[in-house]
């Protein structure tokens, strides 16, 4: 294994133990609301200090860039930390939540991680080195018709001038699909369309940390990953589609007549 996907392990397995404790006493914990419907505990920030301390240890001179903790430090290699990814499922006890650790170097993703401590499922990627679930070969689903895919989302909860936007997207792909799935865990959503659970995805309003360990596990897994005009400006924009490249397209073709 690339040495450092497996301190990257090493971090997600560490902050994943944590938040597993911590969902044994969800009542005691100490929650605040960063926006509307935007939540963040003190699990959040202890699973972010853990993923970031372990990492420093052996990269001291790397920058990372955590959900809660912002940017820290400047390099050409750049950690993108989302340190409990479906906050809001983990406080209500909903078992869906994960944790995302990505490497990237020179803008370039090098490395993902995304462990559901939950299931015990832990995917892998490194660039050129393919994608894995508990070390596994994973790769996109070979579905080829939209109508027969099952498609996960996430709705714009923060958004809320994007929501008759996504409502008129979710009634097109509602139609052409054979299902659409709302888990509650972008990061977790994209590892399912890399290991071919799902045939797509759609979200607008993501933020790097909640994508970046995704979108590699895609591509590694033979998949297509886009923003809303297909392009690659997802990880600015926070709109993403994903899936196999033959559901990608239509998935694309059916949202797009709905962008304003
Ligand atoms: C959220 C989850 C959710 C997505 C939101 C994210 P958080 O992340 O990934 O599925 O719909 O846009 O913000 O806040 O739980 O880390
Ligand atoms: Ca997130
Ligand atoms: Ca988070």
């Amino acid at each position: 294994m690339n040495p450092m996907l497996g301190f990257a392990v090493k971090a997600a397995r560490r902050a994943g133990d944590l938040i597993s404790r911590a969902s044994e006493n969800i009542d005691k914990l100490n929650i605040q609301h960063k926006t509307t419907n935007d939540l963040v505990s003190e699990v959040d920030r202890a699973a972010e200090e853990a993923i970031i301390d372990s990492l420093k240890k052996v990269y001291p001179d790397h920058a990372f860039l955590g959900e809660e903790g912002g940017q820290v430090g400047s390099s050409d290699y750049l950690w993108i930390i989302d340190p409990l990814d479906g906050t809001t499922n983990f406080l209500h006890g909903f078992p869906v939540y994960a944790v995302s650790i990505a490497l990237s170097y020179k803008g370039q993703l090098q490395i993902g991680v995304i462990y559901d401590p939950t299931r015990n499922d832990l995917f892998t990627a490194s660039r050129g080195e393919g994608a894995f679930l508990n070390e596994k070969r994973i790769r996109v689903s070979k579905r080829d018709r939209l109508i027969d895919a099952l498609v996960g989302t996430g709705f714009p909860f923060r958004a809320n001038s994007e929501v008759d936007t996504y409502a008129a997207m979710f009634k097109s792909v509602a139609l052409k699909s054979a299902g659409i799935r709302r888990p509650g865990a972008a990061s977790l959503d994209l590892a399912n369309v890399a290991a071919g659970r799902l045939d797509a995805f759609w979200e607008m309003g993501l933020s790097p940390w909640d994508m970046a360990a995704g979108v590699l596990m895609i591509t590694e897994a033979g998949g297509l990953v886009g923003d809303f005009n297909g392009d690659g400006a997802f990880m600015d924009s926070g709109e993403i589609v994903a899936g196999n490249p033959k559901i990608f397209a239509q998935l694309l073709n059916t949202i797009k007549p709905h962008i304003k």
